[in-house]
């Protein structure tokens, strides 16, 4: 299937969903517009050059940009579509309550001009409920629109690989949107699953919570064994060692970004905010912040007066460029309160310290986002001589002592027969 000879427009279009989808959709044949209000990045995808990594951003994009991509801040650029997606943020209040009227006004600014039966679809990450108000707030409008939710589920930095190749969810009120919307995506995709408007949205908040949790329980298990001077990794590689269910076991460290956290406060919020796991999950991974500071004071009898601080990455996940709702912010702040001078290395974000001088000016360093670039056992030779506050294991050094057994094929078919 193609989309040759369809018109698309994405609303948040240079975004880190917008511009991914946008280059599918040009590649796929459509002629393809990316609505932002941020001008900067709009001049830079015009240009050619995605405004944050993703993985064969740049190469996609000249291909989509040959094939008629453009990016504008012309809103009316909407009137001329047949396809217009949404796929603008969609956070958490003060309060850890969706901020639905965001999304509401955003939808009612261009909504109006949309053209009669042009299919619309919500591509953000929404609340429970909110795909039924919108439907009922254009058809109060008497607007003739197809309005389906197909919400985004790729991860970050990997989205160019990740449309192609994970199943889409596609949902709509009525079987003329689903039909729309389901031509669009299976263009793109191995296969379609169809849901209600409710289910998916509460698929993809049950999804990121999940994930969250999964987090947090590893975070919790870390900061028990290692305030009671257990090293945490032995016990995990023990856990995991050769042991089939624990094969998806999550190791420590921080669960951070923009989707986690509020995604779970979003269903926790569906829940009358009852939803006491979710809540506990962000105390514990909120929390590891503190519990690092901590750490790193415990090298000098807890207090961190007169002494410098290195932060190792600032990004909220591994090689990559995004700071939205990173901890290794909360973590510097944290240091400072405590009386620490904290400079930071990132190699993936401008104006910070360089390795070498961070790490002969440090006293103790923190490994807050474990990039490439720092080495680990997996990547490589980079020997820090600081100590080191490492809640991600990047460096640990615990190996299991093992002991042959005698029985070795029935531990073989004992192992087979419980999988
Ligand atoms: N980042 C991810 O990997 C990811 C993955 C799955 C789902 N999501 C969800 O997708 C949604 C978007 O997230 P994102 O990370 O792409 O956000 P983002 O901040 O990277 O992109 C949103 C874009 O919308 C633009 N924008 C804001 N208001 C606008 C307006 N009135 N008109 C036009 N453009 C406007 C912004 O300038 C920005 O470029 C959220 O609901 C998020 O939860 C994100």
């Amino acid at each position: 299937m193609s989309l040759e000879g369809k018109k698309a427009v994405i609303i948040g279009g240079c975004g880190h969903v917008g511009l991914p989808l946008g280059v599918k959709f040009a590649l796929a044949g459509a002629e393809t517009t990316l609505i932002d209000i941020d001008a900067a990045v709009v001049e830079k995808v015009n240009g050619g050059s995605f405004p944050f990594l993703e993985r064969g951003g740049d190469e996609q994009l000249r291909l989509a940009i040959d094939a008629g991509l453009r990016a504008t801040t012309e809103p009316m650029k909407c009137a001329e579509a047949d396809i217009v997606v949404f796929v603008i943020g969609t956070p958490v209040d003060e309060h850890l309550n969706p901020k639905i009227s965001d999304v509401v006004q955003i939808f009612d600014g261009y909504v109006e001009y949309i053209k009669p039966g042009a299919l619309v679809v919500m591509r953000s990450t929404l609340f429970p409920g909110t795909m039924e108000h919108l439907y009922n707030r254009v058809s109060q409008a008497k607007l003739d629109l197809n309005l389906a939710f197909c919400p985004e589920r790729v991860a970050q930095g990997y989205a160019l690989d990740e449309i192609d190749s994970l199943p889409q969810i596609v949902s709509a009120f009525e079987d003329k949107a689903f039909n729309a919307a389901y031509e669009l995506f299976a263009a793109l995709a191995p296969e379609i699953i169809k849901l209600s408007p409710l289910e998916a949205e509460m698929t993809k908040l049950m999804a990121n919570s999940w994930r969250y949790l999964e987090f947090a329980i590893a975070n919790q298990f870390y900061m028990i064994a290692e305030k009671n001077g257990v090293d945490f990794y032995k016990i995990y590689e023990a856990i995991r060692y050769d042991y089939p269910r624990a094969k998806g076991y999550k190791s420590p460290g921080f669960a951070a970004g923009p989707c986690l956290f509020k995604d779970t406060m979003q269903l926790a919020s569906f829940f009358d905010h009852q939803f006491s796991m979710g809540h506990s999950a962000m105390l514990v991974n909120e929390g590891l912040a503190g519990f690092v500071v901590d750490k790193a004071a415990a090298h000098f009898d807890g207090s961190l007066w007169g002494k410098t601080v290195g932060i190792l990455g600032m990004t909220f996940k591994a090689n990559n460029d995004d700071i939205r709702e990173s901890l290794s912010f909360r973590v510097r702040k944290g240091l400072e309160f405590k009386g620490a001078k904290v400079l930071f290395n990132d190699p993936y974000l401008e104006g910070s310290t360089p390795l070498d001088e961070l790490e002969s000016a440090a006293d103790v360093l923190v490994l807050s986002t474990p990039h490439r670039e720092y080495g680990d056992r997996e990547y490589g030779d980079r020997a820090f001589t600081k100590p080191m506050v490492d809640v991600w294991g990047a460096y640990r050094s615990s190996t299991l002592e093992l002991f042959p057994g005698t029985k070795n094929e029935d531990v073989a078919s004992l192992k087979r027969a419980n999988q």
